[in-house]
């Protein structure tokens, strides 16, 4: 059997597609493997977001060319391809900077992989980067379809991808080309294998994931929110939770989900990215930060005990310490359990890559430090507020001391908890005693009875 070692970079829809590229292949006689010495096929999942991120993929290309040419001394062939949105973006550039690669292949085209694996063996430098009319998806889990593999507790499902937005500062709508959104029943139907398979939580993913419009079996398109419905039906599927969020897109169907459905777990990551007006309008965000505010009291109102979680970008082109400081005002304003903050960075193609005032990057590192620090701040006070409270964890996997499982509360902090393996994949009830710096620290409300996990483990 031919190995194949998958690297993903950047976001959790990356992290969706190295499986389903896994799973395609593991039709083609590719078995998985974690060591890259390995590997017959290299596969790295790139990410484009901020220049770094970029950059990561051609140092290890670097390493993988030393690599490639260790193993042909062996008298060993090894393929590496580069997908995700680094390939989408840069295309035949790759093959040029980097001669190791023999195919690129970007995110709308997986599921030609086995055509272009074949190509790239005739002649190195087969090139997909088409956004094809028929639906990926459509044909990208043919290997599951008749045996989800599941690989966890918990599982990633992409119900929606592209975005039509088009904020200044980011080159998602060109890697990923413009919303698409999977019919209703096709993402039931992966839904109830994964939950066939094991699974207990699903996490919808889109990079504008509420702007899901997906064909319903009724013929209309149906909402993100009407589509949680549905999914909460499910029996077994015990917690839903959706990532990445637009404000613009939370609509009252949405709300109603999170008022209605206990699956829907009380955490929302709804990025604003900057504080100030006049940054947001420059961003193309369309929305104001009194829009923001306004959305997330609504958001409270139908779910009380939600946490919020964003992302902030710093030194956006032209902006000045004052508006800076709105930024910060409104991190105070809402107070957010966890938060991701990041520097500016310009990229390609982008309008605001053009603007003149590109902010000098000790300044925004200053700026990103103090931002971060605040944020801390307020993820350590969150963490803190759990301590005494006794609520759910869905168990995931053994943690580092024996005996000792990790699981997820329902806002997606990491618990530590002394309990019985066979609690793997269940939910129990957990008092929390501590805190760690990300993670919280608790101990089983009663003991676990042999019968007890028999009955729930028997459920499904
Ligand atoms: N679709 C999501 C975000 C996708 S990118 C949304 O609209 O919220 C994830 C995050 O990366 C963004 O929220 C933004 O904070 C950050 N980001 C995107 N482009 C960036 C850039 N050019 N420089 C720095 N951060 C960026
Ligand atoms: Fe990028 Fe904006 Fe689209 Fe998010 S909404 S993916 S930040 S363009
Ligand atoms: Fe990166 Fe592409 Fe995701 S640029 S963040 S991998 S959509």
């Amino acid at each position: 059997m031919k190995k194949l070692y998958v690297k993903t970079y950047g976001c959790q829809m990356n992290v969706y597609d190295s499986d389903r590229m896994a799973d395609t292949l593991a039709v083609e006689g590719y078995e998985a493997t974690g060591t890259l010495e390995d590997a017959d096929l290299i596969l790295l999942n790139t990410c484009h977001i901020r220049e770094k991120a970029a950059e990561k993929v051609y140092s290890e290309l670097g390493r993988i060319r030393k690599l490639k040419a260790a193993r042909a001394l062996e008298g060993k062939e090894t393929m590496v391809g580069v997908a995700g949105c680094v390939a989408q973006a840069e295309g035949a550039e790759i093959l040029r900077r980097a001669p190791v690669v023999d195919l690129v292949v970007g995110p709308s085209s997986y599921h030609h992989l086995p055509e272009l694996i074949a190509k790239a063996r005739d002649k190195r430098g087969a090139i997909e980067t088409e956004f094809p009319i028929e639906d990926k998806f459509e044909h990208l889990p043919a290997a599951s379809r008749e045996k989800t593999i599941a690989r966890g507790v918990t599982a990633f499902l992409t119900v929606q991808e592209g975005c039509d937005k088009f904020c200044t500062f980011c080159v998602v709508p060109y890697t990923r080309g413009s919303e698409v959104s999977r019919p209703v029943a096709q993402l039931i139907d992966e839904a109830k294998r994964l939950v066939d398979a094991g699974v207990r939580e699903v996490t919808l993913l889109g990079q504008n994931v509420n702007a899901y419009h997906g064909a319903g079996p009724d013929g209309t398109d149906w909402t993100l929110g009407r589509l949680l419905h549905r999914l909460a039906e499910i029996p077994g599927l015990d917690r839903l939770r959706y990532t990445t969020s637009h404000p613009r897109d939370m609509d009252d169907a949405l709300l109603a989900a999170h008022r209605d459905l206990p699956q829907l777990m009380p955490y929302l990551h709804l990025p604003i990215q900057a504080g100030a007006d006049r940054v947001l309008a420059a961003m193309n965000r369309k929305h104001t930060r009194a829009d923001y505010l306004a959305l997330i009291e609504r958001i409270r109102a139908a779910r009380p005990d939600i946490a919020m979680s964003g992302d902030f970008i710093v030194g956006f082109p032209g902006e000045t310490e004052a508006e800076f400081a709105e930024t910060l005002a409104v991190v105070d304003e809402v107070g957010y359990a966890s938060a991701y903050s990041f520097k500016y960075s310009a990229r390609p193609g982008t309008p605001a890559s053009a603007e003149a005032d590109q902010i000098a990057d000790a300044v925004k590192s200053e700026r990103l430090q103090r931002l971060q620090e605040r944020i801390d701040a307020q993820a350590r006070a969150f963490n803190r507020s759990r301590v005494g409270m006794t609520f759910d964890v869905l168990f995931e996997k053994p943690g580092k001391r024996a005996g000792q499982l990790v699981g997820r509360s329902p806002w997606l902090q990491p618990v530590h908890v002394m309990a019985p393996s066979q609690l793997i994949g269940e939910i129990a009830a957990v008092v929390i005693d501590d805190i760690g710096t990300n993670s919280l620290f608790g101990t089983l409300i009663e003991p676990v009875t042999e019968s007890r996990v028999a009955m729930s483990g028997g459920k499904r």
